[in-house]
């Protein structure tokens, strides 16, 4: 079975407040999981005070719908479609999507996967977006849990 992959980076509109995005990271993950479990879309996505970053996989008719419907939205913007491929087996199968923020504990992910150490995505290949998406979230997937209300990185599966 094939699958269409995509990736797009956007500018992070949540705001600066820390409770505040960790709230609306938590709203958009509980409708990104319902949404994506009916349509047999799967991914993760990463955030950080500027920027996010969202791999989404799946058929090309519920994968290109889910995109427009994102793409809409308000809590983002500058929406670039960095790649769309097709792709014969999920990067992400077990997770309808995952999410976490880029804590500053993860420097050195983000030094192995930027060229100078900063995370930009607009200077990133599609490849080491997805990459650094999957190691970031799996990086804070391992961690030690912490109480929601102090947690600002979020995951679901
Ligand atoms: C960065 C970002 C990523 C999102 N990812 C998804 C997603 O993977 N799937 C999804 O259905 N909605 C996602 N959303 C939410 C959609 O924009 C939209 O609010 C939602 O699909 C509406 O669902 P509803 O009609 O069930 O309320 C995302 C929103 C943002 C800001």
């Amino acid at each position: 079975m094939s699958f269409l992959r995509l990736v797009y980076y956007s500018r992070n509109r949540l705001g600066s407040d820390p409770d505040t995005v960790a709230d609306q990271m938590a709203d958009i993950l509980s409708a990104s999981i319902a949404n994506n479990r009916m349509h047999g879309i799967t991914g993760a996505m990463m955030v950080d005070e500027r920027w996010f970053v969202q791999v989404l996989e799946g058929r090309t008719g519920p994968v290109t719908a889910a995109y427009e419907r994102i793409a809409a939205d308000p809590r983002h913007s500058d929406i670039v479609l960095a790649d769309q491929t097709v792709v014969d087996e999920r990067r992400f199968p077990y997770w309808w999507m995952a999410g976490a923020a880029i804590e500053p504990d993860m420097s050195d992910l983000v030094r192995r996967w930027c060229e100078d150490g900063e995370f930009d995505p607009t200077r990133m290949t599609p490849r080491r977006l997805v990459d650094l998406t999957e190691a970031v979230v799996t990086a804070y997937m391992s961690r030690t849990p912490e109480p929601p209300a102090r947690s600002h990185a979020f995951a679901n599966a």
